[in-house]
């Protein structure tokens, strides 16, 4: 595996202060530490370009190698052109690769992983690798989705011999369903529509399919009976302390934390469930055995209550998250290390996680042949899956000729990945700059062809990042790499990464905020020194009043007063 994230971030806690929000509210109630953040130089096709380089670069990769290539986004730069075709340049004299582009919300990584799962093990293999890269800019329009941004990509090695293998495809589980809760309708904007909180109910009701599915069909394969009327303990039942590791679609890692604590009340509903169907019992001795259950803390009430009705119950998630904090210590942890640093990378969440767990646990040794982890991938609309993979010791398989049969290790993985120096290293900028990037996005999505990016790119890049040139007066895009020799920039030496020509154009369209923004900016500071934010209180009093008197604002639509010029002096 390999991943990339822009080489600027910024803080949570500082955009927390910058935000005017309460302290804690991104750090704690999210979850989230930082959050990668690019301007108008990147897209998916460049940082797909990128990862797929390295990965090609870092194990040696012939490109001729390579049989199949598919990509997960949810980001359509060119919406009939897939930025699959945009790596074949990648492959010089190789035009006999498989594979499209997956779209579906965060999902379509794992769509491309399970089709290059099925590629390898099908009758079509004809020895070559294949290679799955998932990518996006994860970007909310102003509001409380702001925080859940981020940036990322991460590209997959698939083969037979690899250190990582799936336990089993018959137990993988799928929930797949018609909800609106997260979609991108609005081709004009990069944003999507988010329905905050349906989206993580739909989350949670996904996870607890797939996961119910999930160990009916690993009790299954292993011969545990469903009901303990075959005499199965309940020990022999899957259950979430029964794998070493798990990973999930991480969006933000509070909704991590709170769904492994819902999957360990499934399993509790489960095994209440089994005690009474198990048995034939008379409803009084049913009754004396439920009034026995003393072993869950979780209350009996909730055992038997439609799930429906529990997914906004703050007593029931207080004591999930008691009853699963330990084992998500030990389970999760390291596998959300990276996206409370990155922020969301929708389709390449998932496959960081898995990346971060290997980072994490391999350089300790630890990820030793036979630990488990189990991957949950969700991506809205909804699609979801649930998988299994297992550490192994590789053996050269016979029918491998292309690859020449070679093996890959953990050791080898975690050498490559090498997270967290690599994010160590990463330039911190003003949380400032995620609006003066966003905006600077939307401009460019406005503003058509031909574009030039204004972004800086060398110095405020990793060596070897791939940037967009331009887009010519044909729409087409251009790419360059920065050259792998090249030294950014220490931290410290630059002041903005916004160049002064989005500085600018900021500082106008605050002018010309629309009063309720105008309100708001006035409650907090807006630039450094006491005389700076004196200044533009003043003028911005005096664009209240020009707006009032001209009738702003009216119902809900607010619009903008003037196109007010640039300077203080007026
Ligand atoms: N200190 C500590 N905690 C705080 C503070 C504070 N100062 N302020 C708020 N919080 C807590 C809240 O109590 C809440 O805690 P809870 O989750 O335990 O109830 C938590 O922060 C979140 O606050 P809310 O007011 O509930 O939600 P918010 O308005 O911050 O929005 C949301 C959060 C809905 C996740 C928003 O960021 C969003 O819409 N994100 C995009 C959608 C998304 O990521 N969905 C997930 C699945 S779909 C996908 O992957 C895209």
């Amino acid at each position: 595996m390999e991943i990339y994230t822009p080489r600027t971030y910024i803080s949570q806690s500082k955009l927390e202060e910058h935000s005017g929000v309460s302290q804690g509210r991104y750090t704690l109630g999210l979850g989230q530490e930082a959050m990668a953040v690019t301007g108008d130089a990147e897209d998916v096709n460049s940082m797909a370009l990128t990862v797929t380089h390295a990965l090609l670069e870092k194990y040696k990769i012939d490109p001729n190698t390579v049989g199949r290539l598919e990509v997960g986004t949810e980001t359509l730069v060119d919406k009939s052109k897939s930025t699959k075709t945009v790596l074949m340049d990648l492959f010089p004299n190789n035009t006999d690769i498989e594979g499209a582009t997956v779209i579906n919300a965060c999902y379509g990584g794992t769509a491309a992983l399970l089709n290059a799962f099925n590629w390898v093990e099908s009758d079509a293999w004809d020895g070559r690798y294949a290679i799955v890269v998932a990518v996006d800019i994860a970007t909310y329009a102003r509001g409380p989705a702001r925080p859940t941004c981020g940036a990322g990509a991460v590209a997959v090695l698939v083969g037979r011999n690899s250190p990582l293998a799936l336990v089993d495809p018959r137990e993988r589980a799928t929930h797949a369903s018609n909800v609106y809760d997260f979609f991108k309708p609005d081709h004009s904007v990069e944003y999507p529509v988010v329905d905050g909180a349906l989206s993580q109910v739909c989350y949670y009701r996904a996870l607890e399919d797939c996961y119910t599915k999930f160990c009916n069909k690993v009790d299954a394969l292993n011969g545990v009976d469903q009901s303990s009327q075959g005499g199965s303990k309940d020990g022999d039942h899957f259950d979430a302390d029964s794998a070493d590791y798990f990973v999930f679609h991480a969006p933000y890692n509070k909704l991590v934390q709170k769904s492994y604590g819902r999957m360990h009340f499934v399993d509790a509903r489960r095994k209440h469930a089994r005690k009474l169907e198990g048995k034939n019992l008379f409803a009084e001795e049913k009754k004396a055995e439920e009034d026995d259950e003393s072993d869950s803390p979780i209350a009996k009430e909730y055992l038997t209550k439609p799930i429906e009705d529990t997914y906004s119950d703050k007593a029931l998630e207080g004591t999930l998250k008691n009853v699963s904090k330990s084992s998500y210590n030990t389970r999760l942890t390291d596998a959300n290390a990276a996206s409370k640093i990155v922020g969301n990378t929708y389709t390449a969440s998932v496959f960081f996680g898995l990346a971060s767990l290997v980072d994490k646990v391999g350089s300790r040794g630890e990820l030793t042949s036979g630990k488990t982890a189990v991957v949950f991938s969700y991506g809205s609309g909804a699609l979801a899956t649930m998988y299994r993979l297992h550490i192994r010791d590789p053996t050269q398989s016979a029918n491998e000729t292309i690859g020449q049969g070679r093996i890959f290790t953990i050791d080898e993985m975690v050498k490559n990945l090498n997270i967290d120096q690599r994010l160590a290293s990463r330039e911190q900028v003003h949380p400032q700059e995620l609006d003066l990037a966003l905006e600077t996005r939307a401009r460019m999505h406005r503003g058509g062809a031909p574009y030039s990016p204004v972004y800086p790119t060398n110095g405020r890049m990793f060596p070897g990042t791939y940037y967009l040139n331009g887009i010519d007066s044909k729409w087409r895009r251009s790419y360059s790499r920065v050259p792998l020799d090249s030294e950014p920039e220490p931290e410290g030496t630059s002041t903005h990464l916004a160049p002064p020509m989005v500085l600018r154009l900021a500082k106008r369209e605050a002018l010309s905020t629309p009063v309720t923004g105008v309100l708001e900016v006035l409650t907090k500071s807006v630039s450094g020194t006491a005389l700076d934010k004196y200044a533009d209180a003043k003028a911005r009093v005096a664009c209240v009043i020009t707006g009032t008197s001209a009738g702003m604002p009216y119902g809900d639509e607010i619009g903008k007063v003037f196109d007010l010029p640039i300077s203080k002096n007026w």
